[in-house]
Order: structure tokens, then C-alpha cells, then sequence
């Protein structure tokens, strides 16, 4: 079942490298597809909508949470259930996103968090994770002008978010990796990965 995710705060580099990934795999003739979460379906980006829009400020952390998990089970039953068997199967964020950002930085706590995810996924777990890893204050050098709801939240916010991805990222499924190195270089690392984890 070859799902692989990408994690991590925001700036770290994984949309380059999803990309990248793409690439290789077309190239070697293997079969890929990739989404965003959230995202990723029609009534997947319908609900990113809602929950990225920065007019509503007021949202309630558990509705914030349950809109993720409504995009994320939409994405498992139409997208990524009929395609897992034969090919791979790429995310730009899936559950540890909720973990880290809603279970510790909202406070909603692992457990629920957890529990609501194999819920909407049915159990459907990566194989692979690349936690691609900068600091608060790379953070802040990267930064982006135009801001969604979530990255507006200050730094004392990320700062959360980053402890709940270090207190996640030491099961075995994870691959930490350095999000400072060049592009190229952070690719390499990935790409061996990869070729060790599934033989291609
Ligand atoms: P993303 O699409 O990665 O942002 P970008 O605009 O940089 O491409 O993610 C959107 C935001 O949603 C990001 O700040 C992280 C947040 N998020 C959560 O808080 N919980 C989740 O479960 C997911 C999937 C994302």
C-alpha cells in the first residue's frame, strides 16, 4: 500500500519536493498521483475554503477540526481508497497535520484527534512521512506575504505546532528530515528513501 505524506510547518519546502517526487515517478514509468489536503476533492477545496478563509476569525477549534477530518474522509473514499492498490499514492498533508496542529496547537488533545482521524480514514495510514523540520525562526525568514487563516496565527502558535510534530515523529513510519539543506539536496534524501522503503 504505498501512501507516502508530507509534513510539516509552513515554508518547509514539501511542495517543491511532492512535486519533484511526481516528476520522478513519471519519468520511471510508475503510476502516481497527488493531493493536498485540505483539499484535493470538489468538496474537498469547498471546505478549504471555509477553513482558510481569513474573514472568519471566530471559528471554533473543534469545527476547525471537524471540517479537516470531513475533507480528509472525503479524499480516502473518493481518491485515495480506489487508487492505493496499484499506484502511489503522494499527500501534501494528512493526519499527523490535525495531530500537530489541532491536537496540540488548538489543544484539542492527541487522543480525540486521533480517534476522529481513523474514523474518517478507516484505518487508511501512510507507509512513509517525510517531516520536513525548520525552525520558528526560518518560519519567520520564509514567510509568506499573503497569509491564510492558519498561518496568520503568531509564532507563539507555530511553536506548538512544532512540538506536537516532535512528539509524533518517532514512530517508525516517519523520516525526519532537515528542512534547511538546498532543495536539491533535501531530494536526494527522499529519493534514497524511497528506494530502500519500496524497491523502485
Ligand atoms: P497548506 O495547503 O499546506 O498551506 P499552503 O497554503 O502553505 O499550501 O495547508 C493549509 C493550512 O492548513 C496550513 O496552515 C496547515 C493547516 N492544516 C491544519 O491545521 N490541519 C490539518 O489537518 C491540515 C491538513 C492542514
Amino acid at each position: 500500500m504505498p501512501l507516502i505524506t508530507f509534513e510539516g510547518i509552513d515554508g518547509c519546502g514539501k511542495s517543491t519536493q511532492i512535486l519533484m517526487l511526481k516528476e520522478y515517478f513519471e519519468k520511471k514509468g510508475i503510476k502516481c498521483s497527488v493531493f493536498r489536503e485540505p483539499g484535493g476533492t470538489k468538496i474537498g477545496e469547498e471546505i478549504r475554503k471555509i477553513l482558510l478563509d481569513n474573514a472568519d476569525s471566530e471559528m471554533d477549534p473543534k469545527t476547525e477540526f471537524l471540517l479537516f477530518a470531513a475533507s480528509r474522509a472525503q479524499l480516502v473514499s473518493q481518491e485515495i481508497k480506489p487508487r492505493i492498490r496499484d499506484e502511489f499514492v503522494i499527500l501534501d498533508r494528512y493526519v499527523d497535520s490535525s495531530v500537530a496542529y489541532q491536537g496540540f496547537a488548538r489543544g484539542l488533545g492527541k487522543k480525540i484527534v486521533t480517534f476522529i482521524n481513523e474514523f474518517a480514514t478507516d484505518l487508511i495510514y501512510p507507509d512513509l512521512t517525510f517531516y520536513i523540520e525548520i525552525d520558528e525562526k526560518i518560519f519567520e525568514e520564509r514567510k509568506k506575504e499573503k497569509k491564510d487563516r492558519i498561518e496568520s496565527e503568531g509564532i507563539e502558535f507555530i511553536k506548538k505546532v512544532i512540538e506536537g510534530y516532535n512528539q509524533i515523529s518517532n514512530s517508525s513510519r516517519f523520516v525526519k528530515i532537515d528542512g534547511r539543506m538546498e532543495q536539491d539536496q533535501l531530494f536526494r534524501v527522499i529519493i534514497e528513501k524511497i528506494k530502500d522503503h519500496f524497491k523502485v
